[in-house]
């Protein structure tokens, strides 16, 4: 596989103090310094960050950026993304220390969103601390998931699955059009592609080991006062059981765990439903609160 996994996120945030709360009393990661100038980042691994929130006037995507075996295949991959008609910028040493990474490229999808490839991230080998959240599940399956909003998802399509080599894992239909879900390792995905006017992240998921993690998440949702999204459900396309808040920028953010895993070869399917049970809906808070 080309792409091994879904690497970091950087996000554009207007709130620090609310993403603080966020990120590190809700989410349970562990902020560690960085030197993105005034950002936050966050560790939950073996990964210097796998997040890093960076102040701005404007929210949203920075960067998703998705994990390549080495040099070599990333060289090999601008060749060819560039051969198809990206425009492929090189990271500087100075972006890569940023990252903590050995080498990256920056690009953007036909959807609009800024995405990374990158090789080599540094590691930290002490144990990350993580209270309440026994282990965040991530190693070959990387750091989760992403869903990215796409004004021409068969574009999208043709960009991650032809081109980057992801494989398609399921569909859905949607009023707007059919919602892609796709992997690169043996998480059931790893990206979602989703019919949307404009680009932008729509949700992100992080996953613990078992129910005692996400129960735990839902206890300090509701002592930090965060916005639910869906109720706890169990999907029906990677069986996650999870349930979504809203972030101070309002992407829906996802805590899950037994999501599935699956062989590259597992054929693709439809389904009629998002979830066997749950997911109840409540739309985010006005923006006076
Ligand atoms: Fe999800």
């Amino acid at each position: 596989m080309p792409i091994h996994s879904l690497g970091y996120l950087r996000l554009n945030v207007t709130d620090i103090p609310a993403w603080r709360r966020f990120a590190g009393e809700f989410l349970a990661m562990q902020e560690v310094s960085g030197s993105t100038e005034g950002a936050l980042h966050y560790r939950i691994d073996s990964f210097h960050h796998r997040l890093a929130l960076i102040p701005a006037e404007t929210p949203g995507l920075a960067a998703a950026a998705f994990q390549v075996t080495d040099s070599r295949d990333l060289d090999r991959m601008v060749t060819e993304l560039e051969t198809a008609g990206s425009t492929v910028t090189r990271g500087s040493k100075e972006d890569c220390e940023l990252r903590q990474v050995s080498g990256f490229v920056s690009l953007t999808d036909p959807g609009g969103n800024p995405i990374e490839l990158f090789h080599g991230p540094r590691f930290d080998h002490s144990v990350p601390v993580t209270p309440g959240v026994s282990a965040f599940v991530t190693g070959d399956l990387g750091m989760g998931h992403i869903i990215l909003n796409m004004a021409d998802v068969e574009a999208g399509y043709r960009f991650y699955v032809d081109l980057l080599g992801f494989s398609e894992r399921n569909t859905t239909e949607s009023p707007d059009g059919t919602l892609y879900f796709l992997g690169c390792n043996a998480r059931q995905h790893t990206l979602g592609l989703a019919p949307a006017a404009g680009p932008g992240l729509l949700h992100f998921m992080f996953e613990g080991v078992n129910l005692d993690d996400v129960g735990r998440a839902l206890d300090r949702a509701y002592r930090y006062e965060v916005p639910m999204m869906q109720s706890l459900g169990r999907h029906t396309n990677d069986n996650m059981v999870s349930f979504y808040v809203w972030s101070p920028d309002l992407h829906a953010v996802e805590f899950g765990y037994d999501g599935e895993r699956v062989d590259p070869d597992t054929p693709s399917y439809d389904i009629t439903e998002g979830a066997f049970w749950g997911h109840h809906f409540t739309p985010p808070p006005s923006p006076t609160g």
